[in-house]
């Protein structure tokens, strides 16, 4: 009796406290395979269905996994389909994802300097992408699913004739990342609900005639953010703000991270040294690499022309990082929550244009603390 009573089973589903068995397992005698409802057992059907053919297909590659903090992965939808009316990038069509283009671009080290049309083409990116980003975030909330975001996502880029850069990008699967609570970046859209309290961040990237535009922001979902990840998210966009600042000509790429991490360790939290800032234009990721930790050895020197993205991921316990097994996901190592925020940028002759910029000037989370948080 005790026993049943005190052993938490959890949803294979969304992971909340389950008592239903799956009946088809209970028969066969495989190892219990708990719902928390209906909903989430029709939800890992298609997956979870498998397991009664082979029991071996249950090994899948999470399986004695250590999971460092308490999230954990759901089930995914099939892959979805753009247009070919759309240009799309050239990792689109290859087998396994490979951005040919960019490899080839990034091993000559050079720092492209665009010229006035690709200049043109990388602010029309750069607002379509900030337009895509804010449909999402007029749906986050609580019951709403990553994956409902991912579609919402899909299908903004679709309307303004923008192939979504993530999806097959090296096989990556959605049309986005998704990055809840201690996911540091690359989290992959599934059926978990999110919960009162998440965090959660929306990257979008878009691809429109020949030029990436990338930018992400962390949500709060509902009221009951607890006052700690309120404050990181709160120096997490000041992080980039202050490192937006320094940019203009003459100002060395390797300089970013010193201003990033003082402010982020004034505060107490950590700087992900894991994943980097990244040059972008007809290539997603390029060069220059712009780390956000201080002494860096990081190349390259600011110049008018250049289009690159700071997107610090910071951290309220370590810095260090895991890969989960899917090969996407990268979660904090303690299970402490981790915030980002990425804006691309365009060096002009005395400093930036933001070109991902919200219309307001005023990140999402502002605006959910004066509507959610006053008093
Ligand atoms: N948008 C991410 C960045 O800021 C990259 C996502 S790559 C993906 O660089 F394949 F995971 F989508
Ligand atoms: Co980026
Ligand atoms: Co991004």
């Amino acid at each position: 009796m005790a026993d049943t009573a005190i052993r938490s089973n959890s949803c294979l589903n969304c992971s909340k406290p389950a008592a239903l068995k799956c009946p088809k397992c209970v028969e066969l005698k495989l190892p219990n395979s708990y719902y928390c409802s209906q909903d989430c057992f029709k939800g890992t059907w298609t997956v979870h269905k498998n397991i009664h053919v082979s029991p071996f297909a249950a090994l899948d590659a999470f399986t004695g996994f250590r999971f460092t903090g308490t999230l954990r992965p759901s089930s995914q939808t099939p892959k979805r389909t753009v247009p070919l009316t759309i240009s799309r990038p050239d990792y689109a069509d290859h087998p396994q994802g490979v951005a040919l283009g960019e490899r080839k671009a990034k091993k000559s080290g050079e720092i492209l300097v665009l010229n006035d049309d690709e200049i043109e083409g990388m602010r029309v990116a750069g607002k379509l992408g900030r337009e895509v980003l804010d449909e999402a975030a007029k749906v986050i909330d609580i019951g709403v699913t990553t994956e409902e975001i991912d579609r919402v996502v899909h299908e903004a880029c679709i309307e303004r004739e923008c192939y979504p850069s993530p999806l097959n990008y090296y096989q990556f699967p959605k049309s986005c990342c998704t990055s809840v609570n201690e996911v540091v970046c690359h989290g992959i859209p599934d059926l978990r609900p999110l919960e009162n309290g998440d965090l959660c961040n929306v990257d979008v990237t878009v691809y429109h005639r020949g030029y990436h535009g990338d930018l992400n922001e962390t949500f709060f979902v509902g009221d009951k953010v607890s006052e700690e990840n309120r404050k990181l998210v709160a120096v997490t966009y000041e992080c980039l703000q202050k490192a937006i600042e320094i940019v203009r000509p003459g100002v060395k790429y390797r300089d970013i991270g010193k201003v990033i991490q003082k402010h982020a360790t004034a505060n107490g939290f950590s700087v992900v040294r894991t994943f980097c800032g990244h040059g972008i234009n007809s290539s997603f990721h390029t060069n220059p690499t712009v780390p956000h930790y201080a002494g860096n050895r990081a190349l390259g020197v600011m110049k008018a022309g250049h289009t690159f993205t700071i997107e610090p991921m910071i951290n309220v316990g370590v810095h260090d990082t895991v890969m989960w097994p899917d090969d996407w996901t990268a979660v904090t190592k303690d299970g402490k929550p981790s915030a980002q925020f990425e804006q691309t940028l365009l060096i002009t002759d005395n400093g930036c244009d933001i070109l991902t910029q919200r219309q307001s000037g005023r990140p999402w989370f502002m605006d959910q603390l004066e509507e959610k948080y006053k008093n």
